[in-house]
């Protein structure tokens, strides 16, 4: 018998360790750099974090973002990204990124989407064109892009779905998962499997074993947040960190709000990302530590506040609620970049909170404080 050497060596180091839940503060390495973890990875589908630039985005204290291979595939094409650098050279920007695998998205193009077991054949929400994309073919897309992170090509499961269809799918992930990594050409790179199962637990926990016998960088939880209840949720994800290695990131995809993150977090979670914050702040609604604030409200029309006075961002230490309610109800364009960098900075610095909790091991204290304030309001 061969030793087994697949297993690659883990991109995590963990610092601290949480006695009172399954939480770690923990630092993942990519060829770009450090990130601190638990993070939130602000979405750039299309090559940009909507309405903000990557000096903004430093500013903040963002070690990550993520990208998008489905919409880049389809424009402007990974051979032109590839061209300019990858997505780092094209859109400027030289911390680290993650690029999901374009499995959600095809999933969610619905009627213009045929799954095979050889890949997805889909047609271009633009013009309609007729695409296909393999396992390899994501894995290609995404080293052409310079991911730093790649992501396996899954299924998406919709919900509600009955066993069957769940295990067919799930299994499908597998062996697309398998084709991932033997396609994978960039050990400078990282390659994220993803659990999928469903509502099912024991399919959870079987999808969890063949992704960590397969040997990942890292171990990401799919297919939640798709309209089951909260309890369900938080009840998929622990079952799904509970037959994760220890010693491997863990990313809870597509989550989620304030509270999922800390729920998250304190089930053994180390990154996230969700639309929320950058799509909540085009429609006007802001993050601050009482809760949402929604700036269309006439209340605010003369209200001298900054929309969190606890908040240290751009935007709350230059203007008042009122400059802001008046951009956003003029649709001026600047109040899609202003509310973007507070609720940005609100996301992330929730995060480096979270993490000073952990260090300092105070993260049930932390929780309770957090509900505590969002309750008062
Ligand atoms: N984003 C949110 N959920 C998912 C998922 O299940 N799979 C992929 N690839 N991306 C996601
Ligand atoms: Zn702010």
């Amino acid at each position: 018998m061969i030793e087994d050497n697949t297993k690659p060596p883990s991109p995590l180091r963990i610092l601290s360790t949480s006695s009172e839940s399954q939480a770690r503060r923990a630092v993942v390495t990519t060829r770009h750099g450090t990130i601190q973890t638990p993070v939130f990875m602000p979405v750039g589908t299309q090559a940009t974090v909507k309405a903000i630039t990557p000096d903004n985005l430093k500013d903040i204290g963002a070690e990550v973002i993520l990208g998008n291979t489905y919409h880049l595939f389809v424009r402007p094409g990974h051979r032109l990204i590839e061209q300019f650098g990858g997505l780092h050279g094209f859109m400027n920007w030289d911390r680290s990124i993650l690029t999901d695998s374009g499995g959600f998205q095809i999933f969610s193009l619905k009627d213009l989407a045929t799954i095979t077991e050889e890949g997805a054949a889909f047609r271009s929400h633009l013009d309609g064109s007729r695409l296909f994309l393999s396992p390899e073919d994501a894995v290609a897309v995404q080293e052409a892009l310079g991911s730093d992170i790649m992501m396996c090509l899954d299924t998406c499961i919709p919900y509600p779905a009955d066993r069957a269809e769940t295990v067919a799918a799930t299994a499908l992930t597998g062996r697309w998962a398998r084709r991932c990594r033997a396609a994978q050409s960039r050990p400078d790179r990282l390659l994220f499997g993803i659990v999928q199962g469903g509502m099912f637990a024991d399919l959870r926990r079987q999808s969890a074993d063949t992704m960590v016998e397969i040997g990942f960088d890292g171990y990401a939880i799919g297919g939640l947040s798709v309209g089951e209840e909260k309890a369900t949720m938080y009840e998929m994800t622990e079952v799904t960190t509970d037959c994760l290695p220890f010693d491997y990131p863990r990313y809870l995809m597509g989550v989620g709000t304030p509270e999922d993150l800390v729920e998250g977090v304190w089930r053994g979670v180390d990154m996230f990302d969700c639309v929320m914050p950058t799509r909540n702040a085009r429609n006007g609604t802001l993050f601050t530590s009482t809760g949402k604030l929604i700036l269309k409200n006439a209340r605010y029309r003369d209200d001298p506040l900054p929309v969190d006075e606890t908040c240290t961002c751009y935007t709350c230490r230059h203007y008042s609620r009122a400059y802001l309610r008046h951009l956003f109800v003029s649709r001026e364009i600047l109040a899609y970049h202003l509310n973007t960098i507070h609720n940005i900075h609100y996301y992330v610095n929730l995060m480096r909170r979270i993490r000073e909790a952990i260090v300092d091991d105070r993260l049930a204290a932390f929780r309770n404080d957090f509900y505590g304030r969002l309750a008062a309001e």
